[in-house]
């Protein structure tokens, strides 16, 4: 298995380039399974995610052509409305083809996706909502089955306990864009990705409205057709390299990112005394001397603060003298890579849904394992501020999420370099 060594090397400079967006590539490209016609995509990020979604798309009927990297050409003429457990469980996000069988075949057995690290992922959202378009929806044997015979639009609240659900929209709105009649959906996700959908769909032909707020209408149309996108830039790890920046005091600028993707972590790294400077498609990362300002940080749908930069943003504030809070409320146990930043030597106390942060401590490399996509990339930056060598073991999470990771950090002065657990020393290596 692979392993990142890790060793502080002082700050990093120069520019970091942000590729496509990971969340909205998935569900863009369950959205190709929408229309008999060619979808061309272009800037989709060379990760394992997408190869497990490209693969789901292939065994529904989708024919899938790589023509160069980064560009997907997809033609689904003919579907089968079977999404079997064997490729949904190695990635929750395939629940996201729910929604397009359901549209194009009226009919789908996708199966359920199976545990998270992070914490329940249910799917009760996106089962409502297929109700309230006229589905009969039962559950057995591990698989949703959707009998959508009789889909048509009608007015949907798909609001949840933690509020409006990402895939949970992008399902609804790809139900419904082939449904006969009027789907007004309120509570809808508003994150930049749901956006980039959308403007996808009605690319290809849909009917809606209300795109980027909590309330969309869209109007059922009869066919969808071929479209060229591009995937928005991944706003996600955009805030990781400007944390990569700031942790390390360097003179980083993130390229190919609008900042206002990213208002909320601004925000905070503001009010932390970052400074920084903010182009229309860039972030400079500014170095700086003393300590910045702990923060109060309460995760929240988007616009609010995004819960995939919390557990970088707490790797940053180990480093911050004084007390940052930072409460998760969408996932409230994502905070797997707490104990391993202790075992770095952070000072960090896990109060229900709060993780309290004391800094700054003195952080020194150790063995650590990774739990999740961005509690990977929150041990690296960890690492990049310790003293001596951190070895990070489980990493094919972060390559779920995160593109050349370790080449675009390394052209900027990390020291990450990617090595087998059988180089690692002997007394290390996990049990
Ligand atoms: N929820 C329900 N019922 C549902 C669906 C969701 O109660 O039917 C709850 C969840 O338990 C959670 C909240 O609603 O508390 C939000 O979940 P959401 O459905 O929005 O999450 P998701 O669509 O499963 C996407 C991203 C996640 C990201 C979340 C929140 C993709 C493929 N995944 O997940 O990304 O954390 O939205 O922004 O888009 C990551 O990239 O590391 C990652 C986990």
């Amino acid at each position: 298995m692979d392993v990142f060594k890790v060793s502080g090397n002082g700050p990093l400079n120069g520019e970091i380039a942000v590729g496509g967006a990971k969340n909205a590539a998935l569900p863009i490209l369950a959205a190709t399974l929408l229309t008999e016609e060619t979808v061309t995509l272009k800037n989709v990020p060379d990760l394992s995610d997408m190869r497990f979604m490209t693969e789901i798309l292939r065994h529904v009927g989708a024919e899938t052509v790589q023509p160069e990297p980064g560009t997907w050409e997809i033609t689904a003429k003919k579907l089968t409305h079977v999404a079997p457990y064997e490729l949904v469980r190695k990635m929750r996000a395939s629940v996201c083809l729910l929604g397009p069988l359901v549209a194009r075949m009226r009919k789908a057995e996708v199966s359920i996706p199976g545990g998270c690290v992070i914490g329940p992922r249910p799917i009760d959202l996106h089962i409502k909502g297929l109700k309230k378009l006229s589905c009969e929806v039962e559950i057995s044997n591990g698989y949703v089955h959707v009998d959508a015979s009789n889909i048509k639009g009608g007015p949907i609240f798909l609001g949840g306990r933690s509020g409006s659900t990402v895939t949970g929209t992008a399902n609804i709105v790809m139900a419904a864009v082939l449904a006969p009649g009027t789907t007004r959906l309120e509570c809808a996700a508003c994150e930049p990705e749901v956006v980039d959908l959308c403007n996808l769909l009605v690319k290809m032909g849909a009917k809606i409205e209300g795109i980027g707020s909590p309330e969309l209408t869209i109007t059922g149309v009869e066919k969808l057709h071929g479209a060229e996108h591009s995937v928005i830039a991944d706003r996600i790890e955009a805030g990781t390299f400007v944390v990569a920046g700031a942790i390390t005091r360097g003179d980083v600028t993130v390229k190919g990112i609008a900042p206002s993707l990213l208002g909320a972590f601004l925000d905070k790294l503001e009010e932390a005394g970052l400074p920084m400077e903010l182009g229309e498609d860039y972030i400079r990362v500014l170095p700086y001397e003393g300590s910045l300002k702990p923060v109060d940080v309460i995760t929240l749908p988007h616009p609010g603060y995004p819960t995939d930069l919390q557990a970088q943003l707490g790797a940053l504030m180990t480093q911050t003298e004084g007390l940052s809070i930072i409460t998760e409320r969408i996932y409230p146990n994502r905070f797997m890579h707490v104990p391993e930043l202790q075992r770095m030597g952070a000072d960090i106390a896990i109060e229900g849904p709060s993780a309290i942060i004391k800094g700054a401590s003195k952080l020194s490399g150790a063995p650590v394992m990774a739990s999740d996509l961005r509690a990977s990339a929150a041990l690296i930056l960890a690492a990049f501020a310790a003293t001596g060598d951190t070895w990070i073991q489980r990493i094919y999470h972060l390559d779920r999420g995160y593109e050349r990771f370790e080449q675009k950090l390394t052209a900027i002065g990390a020291k990450i370099e990617r090595l087998k657990d059988t180089d690692m020393p002997k007394e290390l290596l996990e049990e």
